[in-house]
């Protein structure tokens, strides 16, 4: 493959710097010219294009973002978008295209290597929600990024004997909020696909005064029905009558920001070499995911699409260790 383009889209995960330098360093590894494209598939429509080189991309393996920068692309959702993408490749003499991002950019991929053109994704969001991938890139910093938060939280609840709800974002999938409560040793988690409603938030919060505990830690998913804003005003309208308030934190954008952990600059790195490898090898319409250890090339068809179902024993592990 002669001249292949890299991009990031959707919401940025620390660790997409990683994998932007090993798909540039493998590409050329492999006889490639680079071309980054700027600001997502947005960028591409607008032909907002950097040549890439190995001193292009150096320093920036530990900075959290990703210096191509990113966007979300309703245009390129259209069959028109899609078609002016093609026309730019071809114009440029692009012959492949790494797309590193999660669940709505992949399927962007998707799309356009259905009408022909190479496509590799490389799983990354901090959402953890691109299923037959054990992990994408940026959970780990995120995670760690909220047991910062919640350990930091902890230590001011317990001197006031307060409950406090930590609100982690996760639109549809309730990985983080499920690793952080198990991981913070949180008394309660609640997640879309397990949502809880607020009489039972209340009264395993309750439970945690009654078994003695110092404090009360709920850790909620952003993407639950009644999210960290509905909880507050049904908590402040009960309060008498369930004996005691609910402070509430909302982590938001913090946890996608910050420096990769040493995890996510590995893995966007393993991820990264990987994709290139893959367009060299003519291998696309794959994402590059991590399974049981070792770096996947996983069809598009088993991805895109699907729901990532949560580990049940995960779940159940959170709720026995609360007590
Ligand atoms: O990237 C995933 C994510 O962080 C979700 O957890 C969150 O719901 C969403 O992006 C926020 O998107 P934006 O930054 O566009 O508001």
């Amino acid at each position: 493959m002669k001249k292949v383009a890299v991009l990031t889209s959707g919401g940025d995960s620390p660790g997409m710097n990683a994998a932007i330098r090993a798909v540039t360093r493998m590409a050329i590894e492999v006889g490639s010219q680079v071309i980054g494209i700027r600001h997502g598939f947005q960028g591409l429509l607008a032909k907002d294009k950097v040549p890439l080189d190995a001193r292009a991309v150096g320093g920036i393996i530990e900075r959290g973002g990703t210096f191509l920068g990113s966007s979300r692309s309703p245009e390129f959702e259209t069959e028109g978008g899609r078609q002016k993408a093609l026309a730019f490749f071809s114009e440029e003499g692009i012959n492949g295209l790494v797309v590193i991002g999660g669940n709505g950019s992949q399927a962007g991929a998707d799309a356009l290597n259905k009408m022909g053109f190479p496509v590799v994704g490389v799983a990354s969001t901090i959402d953890n929600d691109l299923s037959e991938t054990d992990i994408t890139l940026g959970v780990d910093t995120a995670v760690n990024t909220a047991l910062e938060a919640i350990d930091r939280i902890k230590t001011t609840a317990s001197a006031h004997n307060r409950a406090f709800l930590v609100e982690v974002m996760g639109r549809e999938c309730g990985y983080l909020a499920l690793i952080s409560a198990i991981a913070g040793g949180a008394e309660v988690v609640a997640i879309p696909e397990f949502p809880l409603d607020p009489e039972e938030i209340a009264r395993e919060l309750r439970a945690a005064y009654d078994r003695g505990k110092s404090h009360a830690i709920a850790v909620i998913a952003e993407g639950c029905r009644l999210n960290a804003s509905g909880l507050s005003a049904w908590f402040k309208e009960h309060q008498e009558r369930i004996g005691f308030d609910l402070r509430v934190t909302t982590l938001g954008h913090i946890q996608r920001g910050g420096a990769p952990t040493a995890f996510d600059r590995l893995l966007g790195t393993r991820m990264g070499a990987e994709a290139a490898k893959s367009l060299y090898e003519k291998e696309s319409g794959v994402l590059i995911g991590l399974s049981k250890g070792e770096i996947r090339r996983i069809p598009f068809i088993e991805v895109i699409g699907k729901k990532k179902v949560p580990d049940l024993k995960l779940l159940t592990l959170a709720r026995i260790l609360a007590r």
